[in-house]
This record gives structure tokens, sequence and C-alpha cells, in this order.
């Protein structure tokens, strides 16, 4: 037994660490997501929840859905072979090209990976897209990037980050790249894949007309097919893939638990929840923009980068793919929300760019007809729920300069458990599965119109304007905008309709644009960017200051204070339960709780990009 004097030591130096813990917790819980939303002035966007709350106790006793290989989905050997089948069948039009990568040797072992890249040109294959895709290099041309660059520059996105030069002149053909099956659990995306690949098989009004039933267009489509080549990844995500095809066994975790090591699998049970790749790396966390960042809401087997920037084997092969074929939009499509989403994936404010500005209007207009509105539009970074450093699409347009690169996000069950994955990132339903197949089929094809009628500034238009096409199109609801995105949509709204002197009218565009705010969000290593780092350019801030007096946002000072005042009750209350526990128990464990206190309200959703 311990005497009193003991106890009280303890009690005492307990109170102090408590004070400690106190003070540390103000300062960490000045990052507050909300608050600094408000701050920068990120406007309310539309978010539609879409799903089926399925009532409590629904699936206990078959257990949760699986797919349904027999009548709905196709394996992926299956679906490849028939994909082989339909391109051999019109070797005028179609060529398919396998690729393949080791990835970076770890600890003496490789993650091969291989690739079958689609290629259709209506009409005929060029010698030109031959020539692009039967020189697509090796891992080397990888190597060699990283070699010649700054992967810090990379990290920081700095203006030292510059994209790689185009060889091929950007007046010709225009190429686009689509992608599917990046995560192995979205095999609605693989289905939309085979259906694209043979509805462009055999494009024609004949065949397109019964499907989509407007004539003009399936004529837009047509012409734009004749001077757009098309790239198509069916599969970018074979091992992940063939993980979620395979059953469970009793007797062993999943694979995704297995590679982390885990214990528990509490979250993600099954095999068809798996998203990261063979070796446990999230390729949509393995490029060089941002790479290596943690999000303080970090969840280890789900989104785990790799050793280094583009270590594994399937974001080396769609490097070749683009660094060779110089496409000038890149859709990687993928499941578990209804979303269409621009860049940047590492902060939830959209870049202020006259490209990006009239991509989301088109892309509003294109979720109202293809989805009813469903699908919500905007920045990744805010749209999704969180922010993801390292992804695909912040690369392919910073690195190659894409002008458009999109993520889409075609389907998902906003209500269901997370365990649920079937449900969670597919249709389950035999006829919902083809509506959607067809709509965003409908959608792409559209989306091409859009590129091959130059409304996207930059591909077959000025980079600096909207067409009058875009200028129409009222100002969308989207995601991770301010009053600034506003500003300029209005200005170059002007500017496209002759209204106002035109080069008035230019240098007010600029000068929104000058103006927009930034955010830094927090990582693990940097978990207060406000204190170290205002976040703010000095434009950024004056435009905060502006907006302070004009919607009256709480004073900083204000919230500081009441979050001092939260955390003073946490320590008080924190105090008392030490010394009565301490007294109950005579043994005090802090256990692991203690360190979520000072995350930042999470915003987090679930693993979709
Ligand atoms: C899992 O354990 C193995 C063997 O101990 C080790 O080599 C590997 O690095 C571990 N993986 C992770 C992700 O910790
Ligand atoms: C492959 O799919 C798995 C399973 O969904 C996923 O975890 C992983 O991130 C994917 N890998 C790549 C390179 O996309
Ligand atoms: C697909 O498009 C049709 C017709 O445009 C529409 O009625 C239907 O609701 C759409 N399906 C989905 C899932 O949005
Ligand atoms: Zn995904």
């Amino acid at each position: 037994m311990r005497r009193p004097s003991s106890g009280l030591a303890w009690a005492l130096a307990l109170g102090a660490f408590c004070l400690f813990a106190h003070t540390a917790l103000g300062r960490q819980h000045n990052f507050n997501v909300k608050e600094e939303f408000k701050r920068v002035g990120i406007f309310e966007c539309s978010q539609p929840e879409v799903g089926i709350q399925r009532p409590l106790g629904y699936y206990r006793e078959d257990g949760y859905p699986t797919p349904d290989w027999e009548n709905m989905y196709s394996k992926l050997d299956v679906q490849t072979r028939r994909i082989y089948e339909v391109v051999g069948q019109n070797p005028k039009e179609m060529h398919i090209q396998n690729l393949y990568s080791e990835g970076l040797e770890i600890q003496d072992s490789t993650a091969s990976a291989d690739i079958d890249l689609v290629v259709y040109e209506r009409g005929g294959l060029s010698a030109d897209t031959l020539q692009a895709v039967n020189s697509i290099g090796s891992d080397q041309v990888v190597e060699d990037w990283l070699r010649e660059n700054n992967l810090e520059d990379w990290r920081e996105n700095n203006e030292r980050a510059r994209p790689i030069p185009r060889k091929r002149p950007t007046d010709g053909k225009l190429r686009v790249v689509f992608i599917f099956g990046e995560h192995g659990r979205e095999i609605v995306t693989t289905e939309m894949a085979e259906y694209f690949v043979k509805l462009l098989s055999e494009a024609s009004v004949e065949t397109l007309m019964p499907i989509f039933e407007d004539r003009t267009f399936v004529d837009d489509v047509l012409a734009a097919l004749d001077e757009v080549v098309i790239h198509i990844v069916p599969c970018e995500n074979k091992s992940g893939r063939r993980i979620v095809e395979t059953p469970d066994d009793e007797d062993t975790y999943p694979r995704t638990y297995q590679l982390m090591n885990k214990t528990t699998h509490s979250k993600y049970p099954s095999n068809i929840c798996h998203r990261p790749n063979s070796r446990g790396v999230d390729p949509n966390r393995n490029w060089p923009v941002k790479w290596g960042n943690k999000p303080l809401d970090y969840q280890a087997e789900q989104e785990f980068g790799g050793p280094a920037p583009l270590s594994e084997p399937e974001p080396r092969l769609l490097f070749r793919v683009y660094k060779s074929v110089e496409p000038i939009s890149t859709v990687n499509v993928h499941s578990g929300m209804h979303g269409i989403f621009m860049p940047p994936d590492f902060s939830p404010l959209m870049e202020n760019e006259v490209d990006l500005l009239a991509q989301v209007k088109l892309q509003d207009r294109l979720n109202d007809r293809w989805m009813d509105g469903k699908s919500t539009v905007g920045a990744a970074g805010y749209a999704v729920g969180y922010v993801a450093y390292g992804s695909h699409n912040d690369f392919v347009r910073t690195g190659f300069g894409v002008p458009s690169t999109q993520t889409w996000e075609i389907a998902g069950n906003w209500f269901t458990q997370f365990q649920n994955c079937m449900e969670t990132y597919n249709p389950i339903l035999g006829d919902e599965l083809k509506e959607y197949v067809r709509n965003w089929t409908g959608m792409a094809l559209e989306h091409i119109t859009h590129l091959h009628k130059g409304l996207i500034p930059g591909i077959r238009s000025p980079p600096n304007e909207f067409s009058k096409e875009v200028a129409e199109i009222p100002n969308p609801h989207v995601c991770g905008i301010t009053q600034a995105h506003v500003d300029a949509m209005n200005g170059l709204g002007d500017i496209a309709f002759g209204r106002g002197d035109r080069a008035e009218r230019f240098a007010f565009v600029e000068e929104v644009m000058r103006r927009t705010p930034t955010i830094v969000m927090p990582t693990l290593d940097n978990p207060n960017p406000i204190q170290k780092n205002s976040g703010l350019p000095p434009s950024g801030q004056q435009i905060v200051e502006d907006l302070k007096k004009k919607v009256k946002i709480r004073r900083e000072g204000a919230s500081n204070y009441s979050l001092m005042m939260g955390s003073y009750t946490i320590m008080i209350f924190g105090l008392l339960f030490v010394t009565l526990s301490f007294y109950t128990y005579r043994r005090v464990s802090l256990g692991r709780t203690g360190r979520r206190g000072w995350r930042p309200r999470r915003y987090r959703v679930w693993d979709v990009v």
C-alpha cells in the first residue's frame, strides 16, 4: 500500500501535466476547419446525399451484399477477354496495348502490375496515334524524371515545379484519356469502361440513336469523334481488383489488414472493401505533388502514399502513358458518391482559373442533364469531404500541364454502413447498373463534344476567355468557390457578351483572381499552419479583412477566446477525473484517447478518391 504523501505527489504531477496539456491544446485548437472555411468565405454548395437508408438490421441475417458475378457484374478476366474481342473485331479503328511495370524495388521485392490501354480513333488509327502508343517508354522514363527533378519542389508545389514540355502541337487531334478501376472495390467503373469501349467500337447514328434518342446530340458526338483520339484504361488497378474478387477466407484477415499487420478489422471486414494496391499503397497518393503530407485524420491502411513518389507500378504506368500520349483531357472515374471534381485535391478551395471556372459551369449542366443534379460539382478537396496529398489529378494538371483533369464519382449509396462496401460503391440492382453506365457514358461523350467545340478555354479556344455558350450558363452553386471566383465568372461573362470596356473587364478579372484566398490545411507534421504560416498571401489576407467587415464573421480573438475557455473546461474536468480515478483505483492510465482531443472537426466522409 502506498503512503498518502506519495498519492498527493502523484496528483500534483498529474495536475501539472494537465496544465501543460491544456496549454498545448489551446495552441493546437487554433485550427478549426469550419472557422477557416468561414474566414476565407467559401460558399455553401449543393451536396446531395443520394442513396437508400436501409432499416436497422436489414442485412444482419444474410450478411452484406456481394457482387452478382453471374448476372450483373463481370470479373476482370472475363471483361478483359471481351474487350480484346471487341478491339480485335475493329482493327482499323481500335488498338490495344499492354504495358507492364515492376514498381520501385522495396526490400528486394517488386510489385508488378500491368494495364491494357485501349485506343480508339474514328475513321482509322493514324500513324501519329499509333506512334504515340507504340513509343510509350519503360519505367526508365519515370526514373529519369525523378532524377532530373527536385522532389522537394514538387512536395511544396512551388513555382520551380514545372510541367513536362509537350512535343506534339496542340492544334491537331485532341487526345483524351479515361481511367477506370483505380480502386478495386469500385466495380461499377469497369462496367462503364466495357460499355464505353463497345459503344465506341460501333459508333454510328444507327447504334447511338436507340440509346440516346437525340439526333442533335448524336450528330455532335460523331463530329467530335472525328477529331478526338480516345484512350481508355478499363482497369488501372488489376491487383486491387483481384483481391476484391477473392472470397473472404474465414481463417485469415482481409488482405488490406494483412498488409498493415493489423490485428483487428472491425472497419473494413471484407476483401470487397480493399482499396490500396497489392502492397498496401494507395496509387492515388503516390504522385509527386504534395506527396507524403498526411492529413490530421490520416488513415494508414487506406491512404498510404508509399515509400517514395512514383514508387508504385500503377502511377508509373500512367506517367509513361501521359508522357507519350500528351493528353489534353483526363477523366479519372471512381465511385462511392455522385460527383464531378476539379483540381485541386490538396485544398478545399478551387483554383480560380478561367478553364476551371468554365469546366464547373459545363459540368454543372451535364450533371443536370445526365444525373438529375445528383452529383456534387467543384473542387475535389472540398466536395469529397477531405483533402488528399500526392494525388493523380493534381500531378496531371501541374506535371503534365493537362488543362482538363477531372475526377468523376459515378455511383454510391450515402447511407450505407462502412462495412457494406458493395452497396457503398456500386449499384446492386441490375436495372440501376444499366442506367448508371448508360448515363455516365452519355456524359463522357458530351464532355468530348465540349472539348471539340472549344468550350473549355485553352483547348481549341483562347485560354483566358469564356465562349458565349459557357457565359450563358448560370453561375453554379459548386463547391470550393468564394466571392472571388464568382466575380471572375461575372467578369468573364461580361467579356463574352461584349458588356463594358474589354480591357477594363480583363483587368477586373485579373484583380479578383489575384485576390483569391488560399487555405493551408493542417497536416500531421504541421497541425497548426495558421501559426507557422498565415496561410494567406498578402492579397488574400486583404480580401479576408474585407470579408470580415462585410459579413461580420466572428472576430478571430473571440473564437480563440471561446476555444481557450473550452480547453479550460477540459482541463478542470481532466483534473477532477484524474484525481477521482486516482483515489478510486490507485492507478491511472491515460491510455491512447488523449491524443485525439485537438483534432479539428472531421469533415471526412469516406475514401472515394
Ligand atoms: C508487417 O510486418 C512485416 C514482418 O514483420 C514487416 O516486414 C512489414 O514492414 C510490416 N508492414 C507494415 C506496413 O508495418
Ligand atoms: C488498387 O485497388 C486497391 C483496392 O481497391 C486500392 O486500395 C489501391 O489504392 C489501388 N491501387 C491503385 C494504384 O490505384
Ligand atoms: C439517366 O437519364 C435518364 C434520362 O435522361 C433520367 O431519367 C434518369 O433519372 C437518369 N438516371 C440517373 C441514375 O440519374
Ligand atoms: Zn476511388
